[in-house]
């Protein structure tokens, strides 16, 4: 049966490409991930390494995908066989990625909605009380609601299209973020709390701290920033082929990764600035060493409570930031499972998002149950005890993400060779001056380094 042709969605140009794949890449793991190492691993010298593997590592990671996107303008699901037909189960393995993740992701997105929605009405001072927030996603409809609002809007703007949606939200959404981001930034390094002012803290963060540094864990550190460059830049799930491949084939590929990557390091490092001096003028450094939701939503509101009066305003913009920083990011995950079912099932764009938002709602509400009929705990083998949540986020980050990444480093470097990727780089004639460190990258450091992602549990 001849399957019905339709049209290939696409961004309008650069800018639109641009804002929003720095929209997927600048997400939650930019504002309590990246805080949170760069404090537990000696301030200025993760920073440092992770600078540099950000233009090394992540960047021949990026523009191995999106490259791989514009130049078979396919979904992952096809893209992957495309470039060789043995590598189709890679496909299918990249794409089931984001379906793992969007559902969970909705559920923590829905954890910022309540607490944007609570400090905008004037009841941010409310969510400091002890077991606050335990309480909440621990009841039995609210993280649902939640969850189901932030998953509702991010699948709208996905039915709303490439363009019309996803392309003019994050126009919008994007330098919005980076003036609340620059604004909290400036305002929060002017503050003084208990323990001292935040300039104090902010040389915790930027000053190198090599005390008690071993060989292992200068190991420990780049594996750290190995992987969070990895989860920064949305690698690894099939979004940025799907990015890639709305690309217009003018864009010059390397000047927007470039741009992409300073949005996304630029926005981690901002957010660093805000966490770490505002947490240890309050609480001293036992606050900073909180890691994810309970630094977001525990250490924080408190800080903004102890700020005063004041501190109810800096909540919302603080709260307003992460929604965006989170919307733009799911979208892109929701995008990645609409363009799959358009190629492969040949279905409209409308009829994709009504089935794949019932499937992603029912794992998001049995993860949301995660907290309290289905309540159990698992150790992982990363040491977390962890509930359904968890488990996915372990099976998505710790196993398939570095398979993929590993598999296509093994695609491009030795099988279709670095040159299919460069050729696409250069098709406007653009000069690619990092074409031997990519080579190079791609073909042994980039798998040395997701070998050692994938097998660092096991010894470190
Ligand atoms: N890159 C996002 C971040 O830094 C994480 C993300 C994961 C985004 C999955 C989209 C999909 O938070």
């Amino acid at each position: 049966m001849e399957k019905k042709e339709i049209k290939r969605s696409s961004f309008t140009g650069s800018l639109g490409f641009v804002l929003a794949t720095a929209g997927s890449a600048v997400g939650l793991g930019n504002l309590w991930r990246f805080p949170y190492l760069a404090a537990k691993n000696g301030g200025g010298v993760f920073l440092f390494i992770y600078v540099i593997m950000a233009l090394t590592f992540g960047f021949a990671l990026m523009t191995t995908e999106i490259a791989i996107g514009r130049k078979t303008k396919l979904s992952p699901i096809k893209a992957y066989s495309n470039i060789n037909k043995k590598f189709g189960f890679l496909g299918i393995i990249a794409s089931i990625v984001p379906l793992i993740i969007f559902p969970y992701y909705c559920i923590i997105g829905g954890w910022v909605m309540k607490y944007m929605t609570e400090f905008t009405i004037g009841n941010g001072m409310d969510t400091v009380a002890e077991g606050y927030f335990s309480g909440f996603i621990t009841s039995n409809f609210s993280p649902i609601f939640w969850c189901a609002v932030f998953m509702g809007i991010s699948a709208l703007i996905v039915f709303i299209g490439v363009d019309k949606g996803i392309e003019k939200f994050s126009k919008v959404l994007m330098p919005a973020l980076f003036v609340l981001i620059l604004g909290i930034a400036i305002f929060t390094l002017t503050i003084k709390g208990p323990n001292g002012t935040a300039l104090e803290g902010l040389k915790i963060y930027f000053i190198p701290d090599f005390s008690g540094m071993t060989v292992g864990k200068f190991f420990g550190i780049l594996i750290d920033a190995a992987s969070q460059i990895f989860y920064s830049m949305s690698i690894a799930m099939g979004i940025m082929i799907t990015y890639g491949s709305y690309t217009p084939k003018e864009t010059n590929l390397v000047k927007s990764v470039n741009q992409i990557e300073i949005c996304d390091t630029g926005v981690a490092i901002i957010a660093g600035m805000i966490m770490i001096p505002t947490v240890f003028a309050f609480q001293g450094s036992e606050g900073i060493e909180a890691s994810g939701p309970s630094l977001l939503f525990v250490s924080l509101p408190k800080v903004f409570e102890a700020m005063g009066f004041v501190g109810n305003f800096v909540g919302v913009a603080f709260f307003v930031l992460v929604a965006f920083a989170a919307i733009t990011s799911s979208v892109s995950l929701f995008e990645a499972i609409i363009s799959v079912a358009i190629d492969k099932f040949s279905w409209s764009r409308k009829k994709s998002c009504v089935i794949v938002l019932i499937i992603s709602a029912v794992i998001a509400f049995l993860t949301c149950l995660g907290y309290n009929v289905f309540y159990f705990e698992l150790t992982l083998p990363n040491g977390v005890k962890g509930q359904i949540l968890d488990i996915l986020d372990y099976l998505a980050n710790n196993i398939i993400m570095p398979v993929v990444a590993l598999l296509t480093c093994i695609l491009i470097g030795w099988i279709a060779k670095p040159k299919s990727i460069i050729d696409e780089i250069k098709i406007n004639g653009e000069k690619f001056r990092r074409e031997k460190l990519y080579t190079v990258m791609i073909k042994f450091i980039a798998p040395v380094f997701l070998i050692l992602i994938f097998a660092a549990p096991f010894f470190v």
